[in-house]
């Protein structure tokens, strides 16, 4: 068992990202803050992390990402709008997600070198300690949730959990993919990973799916990490390093991943969690149906 310094309280979100894919959509809206159903995307990844015991976030911005250190704060004269017409319900349900006193930092990212850049950026609000990454491009409806999956491993075996789910063979070259060795369960032992390899050089079909806790000395490998896959600082380039000196196992988590920075995966990701809300399910259903009768 780990010792109690070691607990992970932390975690980064990089939040710097273009959301090239959905423009124009993220012309002025952070991608990270377009809906599924009715709360952006960044609120599903936030409540994943807290769900998972996470008491700080470091958001790692950039240019026009300000409204989502907004999101998180009050919005005085909505929420009284909403108080003097008794909308309690709704008032009740968007300030459970309001940031509590310290919980969240915003740090940028000033330059768009890649992932491993990113998370380097936040090396000083996380200190020298354990830490967990989840990219906000990704939703995974889990119960529990994707990173608390991961702890459930880390708080057992320490050193370093990646997030890892199967991906169709022609489709690695998009991903991070990890060389697997041994397998216990849904842990499993790695020999090594490479960033988004060649078609048909890929060492097998799982992928880094998006959600990482890491030991803090990746920071000082990132900082002198020359560039990778696409000229940019690649967080897996790094961790591949690190698996020299320290402990990494993948964790196929249980969920499905929605890719929300992709149009497609986008609108999967509103039909799929509108057809599981309580509230909505039977009423998307019978909006949706027509549309597959022909
Ligand atoms: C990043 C990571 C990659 C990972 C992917 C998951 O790539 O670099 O290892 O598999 O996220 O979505 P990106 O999608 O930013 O190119």
């Amino acid at each position: 068992m780990r010792s109690p310094s070691t607990r992970l309280r932390k975690a980064v979100l990089p939040v710097a990202g273009l959301g090239t894919r959905v423009l124009p959509g993220t012309k002025t809206t952070p991608k990270e803050l377009l809906n599924v159903v009715d709360r952006p995307i960044l609120s599903y990844i936030v409540e994943e992390a807290r769900e998972a015991g996470i008491e700080h976030i470091v958001f790692v911005t950039g240019r026009s990402k300000g409204a989502i250190e907004d999101y998180f704060d009050h919005q005085i004269e909505l929420e009284a709008q909403l108080l003097a017409k008794g909308k309690t319900d709704i008032l009740d349900n968007m300030n459970a997600e309001l940031a509590t006193a310290g919980e969240m930092s915003f740090t940028r990212q000033m330059q768009p070198l890649g992932l491993g850049h990113a998370v380097w950026c936040a090396r000083d609000i996380i200190g020298h300690e354990p830490f967990a990454v989840l990219l906000p491009d990704v939703i995974v409806d889990a119960a529990p949730g994707a990173l608390k999956q991961l702890t459930a491993a880390y708080d057992e075996l320490g050193g370093n959990i990646i997030g890892v789910e199967a991906v169709p063979a022609e489709d690695t070259h998009k991903y991070g993919i990890v060389d697997p060795l041994e397998r216990d369960g849904r842990r499993i032992g790695m020999r090594g990973m490479v960033e988004k390899p060649a078609q048909g050089t890929a060492p097998s079909n799982l992928s880094i799916a998006g959600r990482y806790i890491l030991q803090p000395e990746i920071f000082d490998i990132l900082q002198t990490q020359p560039r990778g896959a696409g000229g940019e600082i690649q967080l897996t380039d790094a961790m591949a390093t690190l698996m020299k000196t320290q402990g990494f196992t993948a964790v196929e988590y249980e969920g499905v991943t929605h890719d929300c920075g992709d149009k497609i995966g986008l609108l999967r990701a509103n039909v799929a969690l509108a057809l599981k809300r309580p509230d909505l399910g039977m009423a998307a259903r019978a909006a949706l149906t027509p549309y597959f009768n022909g």
